[in-house]
């Protein structure tokens, strides 16, 4: 178990923390919501395309940090390669300093955001969610997935060993995640269970919570997504 980190050491890092809270974006966001593997990248893009909604991976920000060496992407690592969550208050702070850009006025793809009761709570007072969608798999087709996994550095795509191979000219530079392992991934999907899965009730009492079938081929998830994706214009 990684020790909790104090607010201290977060904001030192850089992250805002505790600021004050108002709207930041009016129009509505949407929500991808699911297991860790369940396929909410490889569905991101097809809805960024389709509503102009800009994506925000949390997983994504806090990879970018780690990779850039900042005092914050480096204590994260220590969570994310443990395959637990990193504190809320550190997600919280980065999503507020996100939603300022100006790409985000006109709402947003939120992709593995939020995760507990607290970041959705936080997230309602500053976004309007109009729409989550849960892409739900069980577990035993999630190990599968996550280990199997590859990713193009260059263009961000992502690929499967079996369900999803890369074309041969990018073969050669796919990489693997550092917690894309069998032993993470178990984690990671304890995690899912004890902090996030709460949230689809919390969503449910919303009536925000859209589930969708993801255990079939990505193209059939892909359909009911847009499905969904449909009843937010
Ligand atoms: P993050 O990067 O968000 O990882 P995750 O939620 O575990 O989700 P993944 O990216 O692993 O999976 P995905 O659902 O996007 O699946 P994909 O489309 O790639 O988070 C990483 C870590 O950062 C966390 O563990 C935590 O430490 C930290 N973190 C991030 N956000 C946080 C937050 N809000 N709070 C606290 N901590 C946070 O697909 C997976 C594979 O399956 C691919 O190979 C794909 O080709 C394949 N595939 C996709 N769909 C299908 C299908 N229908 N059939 C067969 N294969 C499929």
């Amino acid at each position: 178990m990684v020790s909790k980190s104090n607010a201290g050491q977060w904001a030192r890092a850089g992250v805002l923390i505790g600021s004050s809270r108002f709207a930041l974006t009016m129009s509505q966001s949407i929500v991808l919501f699911g297991p860790p593997g369940a396929g909410k990248g490889t569905q991101a893009r097809a809805i960024v395309e389709a509503t102009g909604k800009p994506q925000i991976s949390t997983g994504d920000m806090l990879r970018a940090a780690t990779a850039a060496g900042t005092p914050m992407g480096l204590a994260a690592k220590v969570y994310m390669e443990a395959g637990e969550l990193v504190p809320d208050e550190v997600i919280i702070g980065l999503i507020e300093e996100r939603l300022r850009q100006s790409d985000a006025t006109d709402g947003v793809l939120f992709d593995g955001f939020p995760r507990t009761i607290p970041q959705a709570e936080a997230l309602s007072e500053i976004a309007t969610v109009g729409l989550v969608i849960a892409i739900e798999v069980p577990d035993r087709a999630i190990v599968e997935r996550i280990v199997g996994r590859r990713m193009d550095p260059e263009t961000g795509d992502i690929y499967h060993v079996t369900f999803n191979p890369a074309p041969p000219e990018v073969a050669d530079r796919l990489i693997q995640r550092k917690d894309d392992n069998e032993e993470t991934v178990l984690s990671r999907l304890a995690a899912y269970h004890s902090q996030t899965a709460p949230l689809a009730e919390w969503y449910r009492a919303r009536d925000l919570y859209t589930p969708i079938n993801g255990d079939q081929n990505i193209a059939a998830v892909g359909a009911e997504v847009a499905a969904a994706v449909e009843t937010l214009r």
